[in-house]
C-alpha cells in the first residue's frame, strides 16, 4: 500500500492563504504519507520571495515530496528574463531539478515540466522529451505503478471555462497509454476532476486516469470550487487506485473528504489478457467493463480528518 497527498497551485504570493499551507504540514505530519506530489505554480510571479517561501514550505514537509513547475513559475512582465532565463528563478531559489522522480517497489512517479514561455500558453512537452519518457516508462517493471505529474491539463472538465489543452495533448496520450501510465496528476485549473484519456481521446488505447487537484492553498479557486481551496488523497493498494477528495471546511478548519471513487488497474492491454476485472465470490465468469464512475472503496483505514492548530 502506498499513500499520496496530491496539492496544487500554492501560489505564495499576494493570493496564498497561509493558514491553509499551516493546514497541509499539519495533515502530512498527522497522516504521513508515502510522498507529497505538488503538480506547480508554487509561485504568483515567480519572485525570489515566492520560491524560497515555497521551499521553506517543502521544507517543512515531513516526508518525500516530489514538485513540478507551473506557468506561474516563469516570469510573466521580466521580459528579458522571460526569454534569456525562463526557469533561472526557479533554479536558484527553489530546486535545479524540474523534472525529479521517484521510485519504491511499488510505484515510479515521474515529473515533467510542462510549462514553456507565451507561444505555448496552455503548456506542451518537447518531443525528444516525448521519446525520452517514453523510453523510461518502457524500463519501468510492468507490475509498478506508474504515475506521471505534469502542471497542464491533457482534458478540460465539461463546461468549465475554458476548453484548451496541453497543445501537444494527443502525442503525449498515446505515449502515456503506449507506457501503461495508470494516472496523470495535474493542477493549473483551480478545481478539482477526475477523468481519462479514452473519454477525451477514443482510440481503445489503455486508459489513463486523469486526476486534476484545485488550488489548495490560494483564494483563487475556479469553476465549480470557486473561492474554495482543495486536494486528492491517493491510496495504492497493488489492485486499486482510490482516490479521496478533500475540501477545506472553514468553520472545522480542516480536509474534510468530500468524495471516494475506485479504480481498478487495468493492465490487460500490456500483459495480454483481456483487461478486465472480475467479480469473484460473486458471480464467477461475469467480466465487468472497465469503471469510470465513483463508487465507495472499502474503508481501508477510516478517514479521520486531521486536526489543525490556528
Ligand atoms: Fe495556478
Ligand atoms: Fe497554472
Amino acid at each position: 500500500m502506498r499513500q499520496l497527498l496530491h496539492i496544487s497551485d500554492i501560489h505564495f504570493g499576494r493570493h496564498h492563504l497561509p493558514q491553509l499551507s499551516a493546514a497541509v504540514l499539519a495533515m502530512v505530519e498527522e497522516r504521513s504519507p508515502d510522498l507529497v506530489v505538488i503538480s506547480g505554480d508554487l509561485t504568483h510571479r515567480a519572485k525570489a520571495s515566492e520560491f524560497q517561501a515555497a521551499r521553506a514550505f517543502v521544507d517543512c514537509l515531513t516526508v518525500p515530496s516530489l514538485v513540478v513547475p507551473g506557468n506561474h513559475d516563469v516570469p510573466m512582465y521580466r521580459f528579458w528574463e522571460r526569454i534569456a532565463r525562463p526557469y533561472g528563478a526557479y533554479r536558484r531559489y527553489f530546486s535545479p531539478d524540474m523534472e525529479p522522480e521517484y521510485e519504491d517497489d511499488l510505484m515510479v512517479v515521474l515529473g515533467l515540466n510542462t510549462a514553456f514561455n507565451w507561444t505555448h500558453k496552455d503548456g506542451m512537452i518537447r518531443r525528444p522529451r516525448l521519446r525520452q519518457l517514453a523510453a523510461r516508462l518502457r524500463a519501468v517493471p510492468s507490475d509498478k505503478y506508474k504515475l506521471v505529474v505534469a502542471h497542464h491539463q491533457l482534458v478540460p472538465p465539461p463546461r468549465y471555462e475554458t476548453q484548451r489543452v496541453l497543445t501537444n495533448a494527443v502525442e503525449m496520450v498515446e505515449v502515456l497509454a503506449e507506457g501503461g501510465v495508470d494516472m496523470v496528476l495535474s493542477g493549473h485549473l483551480h478545481q478539482t476532476w477526475i477523468g481519462n484519456t479514452e473519454a477525451y481521446y477514443p482510440g481503445g488505447r489503455h486508459q489513463v486516469l486523469l486526476l486534476h487537484a484545485g488550488t489548495t492553498t490560494t483564494v483563487r479557486g475556479r469553476g465549480i470550487e470557486k473561492g474554495q481551496n482543495s486536494c486528492n488523497w491517493v491510496s495504492l493498494d497493488g489492485r486499486h487506485i482510490e482516490i479521496r477528495h478533500l475540501m477545506w471546511h472553514p468553520q472545522q478548519k480542516t480536509f474534510a473528504e468530500r468524495s471516494r471513487h475506485l479504480f481498478p488497474r487495468h493492465l490487460g492491454f500490456l500483459d495480454g489478457s483481456d483487461g478486465f476485472e472480475r467479480l469473484k465470490g460473486l458471480d464467477a465468469g461475469v467480466a465487468l467493463g472497465p469503471a469510470t464512475t465513483a463508487a465507495d472503496g472499502p474503508p481501508a483505514a477510516p478517514w479521520a480528518p486531521p486536526r489543525v492548530v490556528g
